[in-house]
């Protein structure tokens, strides 16, 4: 698909740019086939390449606990279909690495040869590679809009613990009207909007409302474990 505004970056809150493309797992129409589900596109710089390889084992080994809190997973880099169909066939069939081996990728990866795609999300980044992805991953929610975005450079392997909290973070901020404090993880005590009226900052500050206050702009409230995760994952 052409795009005129290839060196756009796209940002938080705009609708995910739309594409077509060709997949391992066969073409996939962006962000349209994903409608109704949080999804994570990501890129990598190439394929057979060591931090690339210990990344997809990883996000492959996690597909389900995403698909359960209603993620799926969509990969890229500026490879061809054939190289991506060799790699991942090199990796379920001969890689072993920390305790996983026959890992088979079963989410798409797009095959970007032209760069389409990776310009149109700000993918290559001239400065650390102008002929590959860095590491970038897109979290786009149920309505198609991207919701965060995170940029590693192509030395650093991610950690997908940590976009597996992301995801879950965003879904129960929508959820429950909150934000996140530093460091949070379900069970954690979750911040509430600040008071809109002096009124309310009276209140919360004399203990009138179920919350913690550390000072009348900052007050935390319990969400327990098993209401966020009943919340966010599938049954
Ligand atoms: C890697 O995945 O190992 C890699 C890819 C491109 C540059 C550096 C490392």
């Amino acid at each position: 698909m052409e795009n005129n505004n290839q060196t756009a970056m796209p940002r938080i809150g705009d609708p995910a740019p739309e594409f077509k493309a060709v997949t391992t797992q066969g073409e996939i129409n962006f962000p349209q086939d994903y409608k109704g589900s949080w999804v994570i596109l990501f890129s990598h710089p190439a394929d057979f390449t060591p931090v690339c390889t210990s990344e997809f084992m990883t996000f492959a080994s996690m597909e389900d606990k995403f698909a359960k809190a209603n993620c799926k997973l969509v990969g890229l880099s500026v490879d061809g279909l054939y190289s991506h169909i060799a790699w991942l066939r090199t990796i379920k069939e001969k890689i072993e690495y920390r305790g996983m081996k026959n890992v088979e990728v079963k989410f798409p990866l797009i095959e970007d040869i032209t760069m389409n795609v990776a310009k149109q999300y700000g993918m290559i980044q001239p400065g650390e590679s102008s002929t590959k992805a860095v590491r970038a991953v897109f979290f786009i929610d149920p309505k198609g809009i991207i919701r965060t975005i995170i940029y590693y450079p192509l030395s650093l392997g991610r950690n997908f613990e940590e976009l597996y909290r992301v995801l879950i973070a965003l879904q129960t901020a929508d959820a429950f009207s909150i934000a996140t404090p530093a460091d949070w993880q379900p069970g954690d005590d979750v911040i509430v909007p600040p008071a809109g009226s002096c009124g309310s900052a009276k209140d919360r500050m004399e203990g009138k409302e179920d919350m913690k206050c550390y000072d009348w702009f900052f007050c935390t409230k319990k969400i327990d474990k098993e209401t966020v995760l009943k919340t966010v994952l599938k049954k």
